[in-house]
């Protein structure tokens, strides 16, 4: 978090939101992520269910406090990203009590199959990569419903980091899910994240507007220092094209 910190005062962000992820879900991944990632499957049983470590409410603020004092040039918010918000309320309003979060994305990484719960990659072995996608767009609609515990939908496009790098993901094809999943998250008066780890879609962010979204979040889903803001210039350029204008502070909602 200190590198975070101190990448940020380099490279002129003026803000930093530490969204820490709070997952109640118990998901399968596939082989290939648990090969891929030796810290996930250091949580993973022998059948790959993967089982979160209880989140330290204290832990992470004392982290939060720490990185304030040694930064006070730097202004930064606390916070969360609720995995499955929807399915785990009770679990995240004790820790929403435990301590003060600046800022909350919920955000939904897989869907329920059977009594598993598969992320993206499984999902397309399951369903098939389209009928995944339609599906998991599908169930955002129930995800703001079933909780409001959060402000900041969270990348919305999250299967589309697993498309086949050989293929050109076109979102039109799903222009009719797009479009009723982000008016679910305008009606329910959220803010759509323009998640640059893979940039969102110009299109999506049209279909947003139209929708009825007014504000938009930055988030660059860092996980670590070298990554922060990667890939915020265009994002910074497909939300101007689309209207949206910064706020009074760095930290603020971009709207319209
Ligand atoms: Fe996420």
């Amino acid at each position: 978090m200190e590198g975070t910190c101190a990448r940020a005062l380099e490279i002129g962000v003026p803000a930093v939101a530490f969204t820490e992820h709070l997952d109640h879900i118990v998901w399968t991944a596939d082989r290939e992520t648990l090969a891929e990632s030796p810290h996930l499957a250091s949580f993973a049983d022998a059948q790959g269910r993967v089982t979160a470590p209880p989140f330290d409410v204290e832990g992470y603020l004392s982290a939060v406090e720490r990185c304030r004092e040694r930064f006070p040039g730097l202004r930064i918010l606390s916070g969360l990203e609720i995995g499955e918000p929807h399915l785990h309320v009770k679990a995240v309003a004790v820790i929403l009590r435990a301590g003060r979060f600046d800022r909350v994305l919920g955000s939904q990484h897989g869907l329920p199959v059977g009594e598993t719960f598969y992320e993206p990659p499984m999902l397309f072995e399951h369903y098939g990569r389209e009928e995944a996608l339609r599906r998991y767009l599908g169930a955002v609609p129930a995800v703001v419903a079933g909780s409001d515990n959060f402000a900041v939908f969270a990348h919305i496009d999250y299967p589309v980091r697993f498309w086949p790098t050989d293929e050109m993901f076109d979102p039109m094809a799903y222009e009719e899910e797009f479009r009723l999943a982000l008016r679910a998250i305008a009606d329910g008066g959220r803010v759509l994240e323009l998640n640059s780890k893979l940039p969102l879609h110009p299109e999506v962010v049209r279909w947003w507007r139209e929708e009825g979204g007014r504000a938009i979040s930055f988030g660059s889903d860092a996980h670590y220092p070298a990554a922060l803001a990667e890939g915020f210039r265009e994002a910074v350029h497909i939300a101007e094209a689309h209207g949206f204008r910064a706020g009074r502070h760095g930290h603020d909602f971009w709207t319209c």
